[in-house]
């Protein structure tokens, strides 16, 4: 079958713009919206009896996984050992087959991560595998598939592959709460509810596609840019470098807002943009003083908050993304638009080829 762009320039602009109809669906498939419950899953391990959680992935997958590790171990108190596919298959790492294992995958078909998985496979663990090919390698070689219903993904850049991604593993999280006793039934209706909420501030942010245009044409005259979060917003600064050198071909780096101190920092002039994400959290004012230590040295500030967060940011920001504010299981879903959006609008000023960059493809099934 075809897929087309509709009337988008591009397919990454079509897909980061579908994400509130897939988000939907994709959360339709494992939580009742109306009864504010988990939907039945058969799955072939007890998240209750296990100890340890293995995942593994490649690229923005594996940043999926990484913000889900803070998910299953916030709300389930269930360890997490997430490891890139090409270092986990190698490293030697002691796993038991008491023990069950995730591989995120868009395609179902990357190399590394498919070795993993049959490397744990070998390990006799039991297998999950999150994809959005359900006809994949990864799919058919899994003890329980854990669909994504983004709908084919053109743009090599992955976007809505991502956030529903993140839709799954959240739910997952719950539901490995809800198995262990640390979410009540209260809690889980409350977080199905937060979760079903997701859409609905997806579209609210696909508006500020002007302001963020507007930064991104100041961002492409730029040779480097550093992203910084703390928390869930960590793997998300690195998933916003990602994109943005993978697209626009400006070298960009992600980093926890606490290592600035550690060695980025003397990267800091009026050079650097940096682009903080920073909800107004429970460490938001940990962040406030790294911006603070950027801005002192002449760093440019990008803030992506939202309303609590651009009130109580005791500094002087080049730009303020103010998002809505969100409750916090959905919070990386919607911090990861304007990461997108941001990086597509820097690309095409650049004048880049936004859905085929140079040297990649889509999906990277030799080592
Ligand atoms: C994302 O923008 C990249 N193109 C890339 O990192 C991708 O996520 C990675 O290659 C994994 O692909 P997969 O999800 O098909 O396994």
């Amino acid at each position: 079958f075809m897929v087309d762009k509709g009337n988008r320039r591009h397919f990454m602009e079509k897909e980061i713009h579908e994400q509130p109809e897939v988000i939907s669906h994709t959360l339709a498939h494992y939580v009742d919206f109306v009864g504010g419950v988990l939907k039945p899953l058969d799955l072939p391990f007890d998240f209750a009896k296990i100890d340890r959680l293995a995942i593994s992935a490649c690229g923005t997958a594996y940043l999926a996984g990484l913000i889900s590790k803070y998910w299953f171990e916030r709300y389930a108190r269930l360890p997490v050992d997430i490891d890139v596919a090409s270092e986990f298959r190698y490293r030697e790492m002691p796993l038991s087959k008491n023990d069950a294992a995730f591989f995120i995958s868009q395609s179902g078909e990357t190399a590394d991560t498919l070795a993993s998985l049959r490397y744990c496979r070998k390990a006799g663990m039991k297998i999950g595998a999150v994809v959005n090919v359900r006809e994949s390698t990864m799919a058919r070689e899994s003890d329980v598939i854990l669909p994504t219903l983004a709908g084919p993904e053109i743009g090599v850049a992955s976007t809505k592959a991502f956030t529903c991604q993140l839709s799954v593993l959240a739910s997952l999280a719950v539901r490995a709460g809800v198995a262990r006793g640390t979410i009540s039934r209260e809690q889980e209706t409350t977080l199905v509810r937060q979760l079903s909420e997701a859409p609905r501030y997806a579209n609210q942010v696909l508006k500020l596609d002007g302001q963020i245009e507007k930064v991104a044409r100041d961002l492409s005259h730029y040779k480097n840019v550093l992203y910084l979060g703390r928390d869930t917003n960590f793997p998300l600064a690195m998933e916003g470098a990602l994109k943005l050198k993978e697209i626009s071909y400006i070298h960009a780096e992600g980093y926890a807002a606490g290592e600035l101190k550690h060695g980025p920092i003397a990267l800091i002039d009026e050079n650097m943009p940096v682009i903080v994400i920073a909800p107004h959290d429970r460490i938001f004012e940990k962040t406030v003083s790294n911006m603070q230590e950027v801005a002192a040295r002449g760093g440019k500030i990008i803030l992506i908050t939202d309303s609590r967060g651009a009130a109580h940011a005791t500094v002087k920001t080049m730009e303020t993304i103010v998002l809505p504010d969100v409750p916090e299981i959905i919070s990386p879903i919607i911090y990861a638009l304007p990461i997108q959006m941001l990086a597509y609008f820097t690309a095409v000023f650049m004048g880049t080829d936004v859905d085929q960059p140079r040297n990649l493809a889509k999906s990277v099934t030799v080592e």
